[in-house]
């Protein structure tokens, strides 16, 4: 670009005119945002007699003055820089002004002439570097063809910006605006474990723009939700599991209660007449066997209980 080569000219010739210019003691590359103010300030490192500092913009069409402080008229802005620059630090070894609210039309390289007797001027030379830079979009959503989410950032600036993500892969578009202003997107599949992912913009070497964006909460719902359905159908179970036991249990009572009223009565019988073995055997083992079958039928109930709980589970869903 033009502003490239014109800095490069400058340099060469600042270092070319180094034995002059190093009197005067200035910043060489100023870079400020759009809508800032910038200062720019020369300062003559030896005193001379100095009759007038005069502020210069380098323009296309040759030097315009911006701005001077004469020994005889004191500090003064030139009309077309009126409400846009300021005398800041206004002295005959010491200026400085300040452009206001920056805009693109504001960048491009200023001088500062010490008008001294007998040397004649000595030059500084400042060149005002102007970027914009907005904020960066960062946008989360759902990619239409699988459940993966896409995460993509946009940045605008001038010149045009370096959109950087947090994660590991990436692409960038850009696109120009009328404005002459770059609008950049980088897009990438999020992976699965993120949390947070973070988008930063920088241009030159002016501070960057961060955003950062927690990943939200509904992308991992359906997995909650079906936690939590396992969750409680766990937990319905373990209930139906536990009344049908309790259930089972009381059953159990009650009849080991009635056995063993019966085998009272029964035993009353048999120790009378203990003569033969045998006798007393057959209405034990005759318990037992309905003892079995209590239990199975038990079993069956218990059994049955369950299913139907399923089967209440399964409605409930
Ligand atoms: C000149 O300006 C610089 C920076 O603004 C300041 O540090 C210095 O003290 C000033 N010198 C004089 C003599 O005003
Ligand atoms: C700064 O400049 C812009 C564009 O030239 C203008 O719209 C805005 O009003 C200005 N702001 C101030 C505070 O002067
Ligand atoms: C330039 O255009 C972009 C996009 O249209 C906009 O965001 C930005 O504010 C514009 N810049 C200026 C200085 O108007
Ligand atoms: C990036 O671009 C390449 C080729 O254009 C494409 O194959 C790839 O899927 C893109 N990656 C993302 C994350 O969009």
């Amino acid at each position: 670009m033009s502003n490239f080569a014109a800095l490069r000219l400058i340099f060469v010739s600042w270092v070319f005119q180094k034995g002059l210019t190093a009197l005067i003691k200035t910043q060489h590359i100023v870079l400020a945002a759009v809508g800032e103010d910038s200062s720019l300030s020369c300062q003559l490192m030896q005193p001379k007699d100095v009759l007038q500092v005069t502020w210069q913009k380098s323009l296309p069409e040759g030097m315009k003055d911006v701005a001077c402080y004469s020994k005889h008229f004191g500090p003064g802005v030139n009309d077309g820089f009126q409400g846009k620059v300021d005398l800041e630090a206004a002295g005959l070894q010491n200026c400085s002004i300040v452009i206001r609210n920056l805009t693109e039309q504001d960048e491009g390289c200023y001088h500062c002439l010490f008008n001294t007797y007998p040397e004649g001027a000595l030059t500084g030379t400042t060149c005002l570097q102007i970027y914009e830079l907005h904020e960066p979009i960062l946008h989360v959503g759902e990619s239409n063809s699988a459940e993966e989410a896409l995460v993509s950032c946009s940045a605008t600036g001038r010149p045009a910006p370096t959109v950087t993500l947090t994660v590991p892969h990436y692409n960038s578009t850009s696109v120009t605006n009328t404005n002459g202003t770059v609008t950049v997107t980088a897009t990438a599949r999020l992976p699965d474990e993120s949390t947070q992912v973070g988008c930063a913009a920088r241009v030159l070497s002016a501070p960057q723009k961060e955003v950062f964006v927690m990943i939200p909460e509904v992308k991992q719902s359906p997995a909650g939700d079906l936690t939590s359905i396992i969750v409680v159908s766990v937990i319905l179970a373990c209930v139906c599991v536990c009344v049908a036991a309790v259930i089972v249990f009381l059953r159990r009572r009650r009849h080991q209660n009635g056995v063993s009223h019966g085998d009272a009565e029964k035993t009353k019988t048999p120790q009378k007449t203990t003569k033969d073995p045998h006798e007393i055997q057959t209405p034990l083992m005759k318990n037992e066997n309905e003892l079995r079958q209590r239990t199975s039928s038990v079993k069956k109930e218990k059994k049955n209980f369950t299913t139907s709980c399923l089967k209440v589970k399964k409605t409930l869903f």
